[in-house]
């Protein structure tokens, strides 16, 4: 048998018995009965030198393919061992298991009311709650509404009876705040609030974040700087606010807010077309304020609010509305349908 004719036998043998090979030692034993150092290939290869000059480069070569085709077979041989080992024996009892699939998230009111309640947490802000089913003496007559005032009108509000409601707004909740707890008084009452009526920007039932700040010299200046800090946190860091005269019973002066438009430039896109979300004013209304009016301490004049000595502010936004000019949702009664296909869209953050 030439030399040539040994290699390709023992090449074929090492195959085999590494195709055989049923677990990590049997393999070992395949490599050093091969390729170990004892073996017939490796030896073969270390003699060359005493081998008749004209052979020495044909068998070099052979043995060498030879050596390394049979190390390439381990290698691959080894992998796929290791992988059939991990299904059987080596299961780490002690990793995590697979995570759960996401089965929901939160709803996109739900979340921009978090978001909008962590601003003012973060200014210092405590949360109050009052409930749905609201005294119209809270609603309306503590909030010194005029007893002719339209919203009272059976047609605008949910009545319960005489006497009870639910709720058109959360500022009821700045009366049960003062009673509950003397100045100074930070705090907001975010909850659902009720009314009757159902269109595209209307839904009978929306929710709204109150805020009330009662405190010694609190002035317009404190409400404008805390509104532009929400302003900035919930719209971006390079808007601005404007306040607009308006009128509320129970705020005086009253203020209803615009931010500036985050979609456009002064009511301009960069075309130079009509911004459709501020409809080209460049503002976007988000909220109404004012400061605390003296009657509504009156009031509440006993829990210690004397309205010659306190002063405050108040104000009172539509979670719906904000999330509404956040995301560019156009019809307020999408958030209510239960289509997945348009909550799936706000999926968590
Ligand atoms: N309650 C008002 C409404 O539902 C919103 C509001 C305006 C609340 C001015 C305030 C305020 O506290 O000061 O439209």
């Amino acid at each position: 048998m030439t030399a040539l004719d040994r290699i390709e036998e023992l090449q074929r043998e090492a195959e085999a018995a590494v195709a055989a090979a049923a677990d990590i030692d049997a393999l070992e034993e395949a490599r050093l009965r091969y390729l170990g150092r004892k073996a017939e290939l490796p030896m073969l290869l270390r003699g060359i030198a005493a081998l008749p000059a004209q052979e020495r480069a044909s068998v070099g070569s052979a043995a060498n393919n030879a050596r390394k085709s049979v190390e390439a077979l381990l290698t691959a041989r080894a992998a796929t061992l290791a992988e059939g080992n991990l299904d059987e024996s080596a299961i780490d009892v002690t990793l995590p298991g697979a995570p759960p699939s996401e089965v929901g998230h939160l709803h996109l009111i739900t979340q921009t009311r978090r978001d909008i309640e962590d601003v003012f947490i973060g200014l210092g802000f405590q949360i109050a709650e009052g409930p749905e089913i609201e005294h119209v003496e809270y609603n309306f007559d503590a909030l010194n509404f005029d007893v002719t005032h339209p919203s009272r009108a059976r047609s605008d509000t949910f009545y319960i009876d005489d006497a009870t409601m639910l709720r058109v707004h959360t500022s009821p909740v700045q009366v049960r705040a003062m009673i509950a707890a003397p100045p100074p008084l930070y705090v907001i009452a975010p909850g659902r609030v009720y009314r009757p009526d159902n269109d595209a920007t209307h839904t009978p039932q929306f929710h709204q974040i109150e805020g009330l700040a009662v405190d010694d010299g609190v002035t317009l200046a404190d409400l404008k700087g805390t509104l532009l800090a929400f302003a900035h946190a919930i719209f971006g860091e390079q808007r601005d606010i404007l306040l607009r005269p308006h009128f509320f019973p129970f705020t005086e002066p009253s203020v209803e807010v615009d931010v500036s438009c985050f979609n456009c430039k002064a009511g301009q896109l960069r075309d130079g077309s009509r911004c459709p979300l501020c409809k080209g004013s460049g503002w976007l209304e988000v909220l109404g304020a004012g400061m605390v009016d003296p009657n509504v301490f009156a009031y509440v004049a006993e829990y210690g609010y004397d309205p010659e000595r306190v002063t405050g502010f108040a104000f009172g936004l539509g979670i719906e509305r904000i999330a509404m000019l956040r995301h560019g949702v156009p019809d307020l009664r999408l958030y209510f349908d239960g289509d997945v296909r348009f909550l799936r869209q706000f999926g968590a953050r």
